[in-house]
Parts: C-alpha cells; sequence; structure tokens
C-alpha cells in the first residue's frame, strides 16, 4: 500500500512538472520513522538513497479483518511557501484490492508492484508475511528548471473489526526532499511506456 502512494506521489510530481529533459528529481528521505502495533502486525521499511531502491516488510501476526489508510502528503517549495501541494486522504484497502483486480490500470499497478515480491492480493488478510525488496519507482528525466521541493508523508494504517472498531495498527513519517541531479542510474517505467505529449 505504501508502494501505491508513492506511485502516486511521483504521478504528482509528473503532472505538475511535465517532462523531457537530461536531469532526474529524487527524494532523498532525511528522516523516517516507523511504528506499528506489534499485537497485530510488525513492518519494516528500509531506503538506499545511493542504489534508489525501497523494502517494505510486514508481518502479519492475526488475520485483518479490514483496513483503511490514511495518507497525508505534503509538497512544499522552499523557496516559496505559498507554492504547496497536499494531499489528505482515507482509502480503504479492501475496496482498493477491489478495483486492483478488476480494472485494467488496477491490475496494471498491481501487477508492477507484485513483481518485486509477495503483496497483499485480498481481505481478510491472512497471517503471514509480506514483502517488497528492491522497489523502485519508473522514473522519467524532468525539466532542468525547477523548485527545490521538501515534502512530508503521513501514512497511517487502522484495522476495522467486525464490529467496525478502528484501531490504529501502523504509523508511519517520511520526510525528506526532493533534489536534483544528474543520474546515469536513471530506471525507466511506466511513463516511459506512455505515449508522450508533445
Ligand atoms: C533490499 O533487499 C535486497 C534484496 O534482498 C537487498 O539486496 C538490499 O540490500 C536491501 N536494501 C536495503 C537498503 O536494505
Ligand atoms: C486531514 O483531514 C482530516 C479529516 O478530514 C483532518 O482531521 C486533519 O486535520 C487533516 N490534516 C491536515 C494536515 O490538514
Amino acid at each position: 500500500m505504501l508502494l501505491y502512494s508513492i506511485v502516486l506521489v511521483q504521478v504528482l510530481l509528473a503532472i505538475c512538472h511535465g517532462s523531457l529533459a537530461e536531469k532526474m528529481m529524487r527524494p532523498k528521505f532525511k528522516d523516517i520513522k516507523i511504528w506499528s502495533e506489534e499485537k497485530m502486525l510488525s513492518h519494516k521499511v528500509v531506503y538506499d538513497n545511493s542504489d534508489p531502491h525501497l523494502n517494505f516488510s510486514m508481518e502479519v501476526h492475526q488475520e485483518l479483518h479490514d483496513v483503511d489508510i490514511h495518507l497525508e502528503v505534503r509538497i512544499a517549495n522552499k523557496q516559496d511557501s505559498l507554492y504547496t501541494t497536499t494531499l489528505n486522504t482515507t482509502l480503504n484497502v479492501c475496496r482498493i484490492l477491489g478495483f486492483a483486480n478488476q480494472s485494467p490500470v488496477g491490475r496494471f499497478v498491481h501487477g508492477f508492484i507484485r513483481e518485486y515480491g509477495n503483496i497483499i492480493d485480498n481481505c481478510p488478510i491472512a497471517k503471514g508475511s509480506y514483502f517488497i525488496n528492491k522497489f523502485w519507482w519508473p522514473e522519467d528525466p524532468t525539466t532542468a528548471i525547477l523548485p527545490e521541493l521538501e515534502f512530508e508523508i503521513i501514512w497511517q494504517a487502522f484495522h476495522i473489526d467486525a464490529s467496525k472498531k478502528r484501531t490504529m495498527i501502523m504509523n508511519d513519517h517520511f520526510g525528506g526532499e526532493f533534489v536534483v541531479q544528474d543520474v546515469n542510474n536513471l530506471k525507466p517505467g511506466i511513463f516511459a511506456m506512455l505515449p508522450k505529449v508533445a
């Protein structure tokens, strides 16, 4: 699920900044705080800035009936505090999985992420290990003139039991900045596959 939001952030950035040039805008995570309700699950996120990839692992200790994700993303221009993009939304994982299994776009994104490991397919979420290794989202070269951006992602998950009681099970904060850099390990993907708009 975290990966869906990262892909989403990447899509937001692509929309904000158009495309085409030599440089790449990459996130640098500075601050990662991870919390989980250990009775129900444990999870871990590691990120490598130099050979950019992300590993996510989660051990589910008790079957999860239904899960809501609360996601807040703030992207701010360091030079201009008026320029901010925010996202504040709550999503139901089980409904997204239903969507992922039914729609072509959903299947595409889900299939893309699935190549990286063992991810959740269905609800209720069974006990077991889920992981994503060496995940990296598709990159596109971006324009050279870009503002310096800071980002903050708050990622919370809530378990909803059969009697609709909500319990927080994950609470992660990611902070960092997007830096424009010349890279020699561009990893093209989804956007490179899509037709370019001139
Ligand atoms: C992520 O997992 C891969 C495959 O297991 C491993 O090679 C890599 O070192 C891990 N990365 C980090 C930052 O731990
Ligand atoms: C996000 O939305 C929730 C509920 O609509 C609200 O309580 C919360 O304060 C919002 N967060 C921010 C940073 O605006």
